[in-house]
């Protein structure tokens, strides 16, 4: 009998990344015809199959972010977003992040898409998409999301392109250096919230040491640096923790990782934390000497652009 720990440890055992591996149209919808959900950990997660969409867009009054500090106290329900995957974020971030660094036409990548919340703006604003994620059950989720019409939304242009694979954003084998315009990703906060009970080799969210997630997240920026166009945006969003009543910060050394990875800082968007109903539940009228964690960083870097100068930006990038 495998014990919990010896699973933890082969699931987050060094591994050659496996390469990506498409997940088609057609095999979702043979996957369909045997799954009415998926479990994600201990969640599981409903197949809709094709959706009738309601509304494509934010309620009216919605407007691009202009500050460093986002909040949505409502998460956004559009299309066919819907918060019941672990930790998803909310549409509005990717909505943001897509309008400000992007085209029609240009390709975005969220190489740990998760229920594909990045994709599914993707359609919607007409930019071509790339999602990745270790977990086939949650491109599967992916796949289901995407699953809409369009219908007049983009006035009789073309549908652009949607790609789905199985993979791991340490090894993003099938995209060329530099293809990329955008990556928007939120990788899992080390290992407070699982994402495959470690039965998934290389799911990152089983490495509870943060070391050894840090070391991984390192690769994770190469990659990210690697696949991105020179000048282009890669923004991510990740949030810290609390041991013993103190704080961990987990987003600053894995920001460390990416400016290592030759990235400069162009962002660190505070964005506040709603509903968070793990901590709400656990420490909900008891006594505490501290306050609950609320917020979250969105960074966003830069890839420099080809032959650019950066050491003005010595105080954004690397410093040690
Ligand atoms: C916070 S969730 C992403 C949620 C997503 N933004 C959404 O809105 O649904 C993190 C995801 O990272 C995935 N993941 C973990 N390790 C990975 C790896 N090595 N490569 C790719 N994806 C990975 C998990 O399976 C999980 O779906």
């Amino acid at each position: 009998m495998v014990t919990a720990t010896e699973r933890a440890r082969a699931a987050s055992a060094p591994v050659a990344c496996p390469p990506m591996r498409e997940i088609t149209e057609g095999q979702y919808r043979a996957f369909l015809k045997t799954h009415k959900h998926v479990q994600i950990e201990n969640v599981q997660v409903e197949l809709r199959g094709h959706t009738q969409v309601k509304s494509y867009e934010p309620p009216n009054d919605y407007r691009p972010e202009l500050s460093t500090a986002w909040s949505f106290p409502e998460r956004g329900d559009w299309a066919t977003h819907r918060g019941n995957y672990r930790g998803n974020w909310s549409p509005y971030i990717p909505r943001n992040l897509i309008l400000q660094y992007t085209q029609e036409g240009d390709w975005v990548l969220d190489q740990m898409c998760g229920s594909g919340t990045t994709l599914v703006e993707c359609r919607l604003l007409n930019r071509n998409g790339i999602g990745v994620d270790i977990n086939p059950d949650a491109v599967m989720v992916t796949r289901d999301r995407l699953n809409f019409g369009l219908e007049s939304l983009h006035h009789k242009k073309a549908e652009p392109e949607v790609r789905t694979c199985v993979g791991d954003a340490r090894n993003l084998n099938e995209i060329p250096d530099g293809f990329v315009d955008l990556i928007a990703f939120h990788p899992p906060y080390a290992g407070i919230i699982g994402y495959s009970n470690d039965k998934v080799a290389g799911d990152i969210s089983s490495l509870r040491r943060l070391n050894d997630f840090l070391g991984e997240m390192g690769k994770v920026a190469q990659e990210a640096r690697r696949v991105l166009k020179p000048g282009k945006y890669c923004a991510m969003l990740i949030g810290d923790t609390r041991k013993h009543t103190h704080y961990i910060p987990i987003a600053f050394p894995t920001m460390q990782r990416f400016l290592e990875a030759g990235f400069i800082l162009k962002e660190d968007i505070i964005k506040q934390q709603h509903k968070t109903k793990t901590t709400r539940e656990r420490w909900h009228g008891r006594h505490k000497n501290f306050y609950l964690i609320a917020h979250e960083h969105l960074f966003v870097f830069r890839k420099p652009a080809e032959g650019e100068k950066v050491t003005k930006f010595k105080h954004s990038s690397k410093w040690w």
